[in-house]
């Protein structure tokens, strides 16, 4: 296993000392809303063209004894290796807490290049800003990404997940942004889900772009009764039931019921026309492509090989 940690970024040094490297203690499935927070217009660039429709092939597995957390202004690069949890199991009647994560993303930190495996009950928790690069999920039991903490921002450019009966992207977040560029979703419940009965809510914002999404109930639910905002745009869809699902969310903890679905200008702010959301067709039409990729990467998608290098 190889960690690079990378403090020499301007924009990450400040945050590193501005950041209280904190653990949130006691944070159950609503997350703490004390994460300091990082920058992430300090982050170096995404490496190669998502989204990428084929799964990449683990050549090597790691095994954790425990939940891996990432530091504040630490870049992570998993090399595409398989990563779980050595008492790996999934139980989607509990919602994980952070302990039960395979990783857990400290505000500022980056995590890129990694395969969640199968049976890991809890994928990824980011406890603070956090860029998720490359990240693929074998199967998804619970979430695969979960947004915790106080105004935290979580970029997600390329990967994928399949499999997730629940939800993919999932915002406890206080108030929090999530964007998710380039990424592959095959079979799933919700492709993003603001969190409609945590303890403690907020407005949340979610843009998602140059994304494939197929088979799945539907691609977002978010509470306008908070102001949350979600932006769908250049994005291929195929066997989804629905587009946005609108709940009045609470915080009490019950279960909040749906009000609508569909665009409407103010919250569920899409537009199938105008934002270029057409039925997959098979090929991708929309990439969306770094300056500087990793050919390296090429070896991971054997059919890919020839033209990625
Ligand atoms: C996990 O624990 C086992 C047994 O205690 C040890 O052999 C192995 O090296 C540990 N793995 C990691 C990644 O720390
Ligand atoms: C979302 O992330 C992509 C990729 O990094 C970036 O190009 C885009 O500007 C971001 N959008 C917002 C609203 O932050
Ligand atoms: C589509 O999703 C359902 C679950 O909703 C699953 O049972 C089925 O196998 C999926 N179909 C394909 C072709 O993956
Ligand atoms: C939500 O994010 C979008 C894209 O960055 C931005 O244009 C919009 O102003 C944000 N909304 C709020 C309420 O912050
Ligand atoms: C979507 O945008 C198109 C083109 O701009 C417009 O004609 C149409 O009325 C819009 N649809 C909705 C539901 O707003
Ligand atoms: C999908 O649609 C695009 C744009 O219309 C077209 O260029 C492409 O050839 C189509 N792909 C397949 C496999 O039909």
């Amino acid at each position: 296993m190889k960690f690079s940690t990378s403090l020499t970024l301007p924009l990450l040094a400040s945050t590193c000392s501005a950041a209280a490297v904190r653990r949130q203690n006691g944070d159950g499935p609503q997350g703490g809303t004390d994460a300091t927070q990082g920058d992430l217009s300090g982050r170096p660039p995404p490496r190669f063209p998502f989204p990428i429709l084929e799964f990449p092939v683990a050549k090597e597995t790691v095994v954790l004894n425990a939940t891996m957390y990432i530091q504040p202004g630490e870049i992570f690069d998993g090399q595409m290796k398989r990563y779980e949890r050595v008492e790996g199991s999934c139980n989607e009647q509990a919602e994980g807490t952070d302990a039960d994560a395979v990783f857990n993303l400290l505000p500022g930190s980056t995590i890129r290049n990694v395969i969640i495996g199968k049976h890991q009950s809890e994928g990824i928790h980011a406890l603070g800003d956090a860029w998720v690069e490359n990240v693929w999920w074998e199967d998804v039991c619970e979430d695969a990404l979960t947004s915790k903490g106080l105004n935290t921002q979580l970029r997600v450019i390329g990967g994928g997940a399949r499999n997730a009966q629940d939800k993919i992207f999932q915002d406890n977040s206080l108030g929090g942004k999530y964007n998710i560029t380039g990424f592959v979703a095959d079979t799933f419940g919700t492709f993003y889900q603001s969190c409609g009965n945590c303890l403690n809510q907020a407005k949340r914002n979610a843009t998602i772009q140059n994304v494939v999404a197929i088979n799945g109930t539907r691609m977002g639910i978010i509470n306008p009764n908070f102001g949350d905002e979600i932006r769908i745009k250049d994005a291929q869809i195929k066997d989804i039931k629905f587009m946005v699902d609108k709940e009045i969310g609470n915080n009490v903890q019950t279960v909040p019921y749906t009000v609508g679905t569909g665009p409407d200008e103010k919250y569920a702010l899409y537009n199938m026309t105008r934002d270029r959301i057409t039925t997959f067709n098979g090929t991708v039409l929309s990439q969306y492509v770094p300056e500087d990729p990793y050919s390296w990467l090429g070896e991971f998608w054997p059919s890919l090989r020839n033209k990625t290098a």
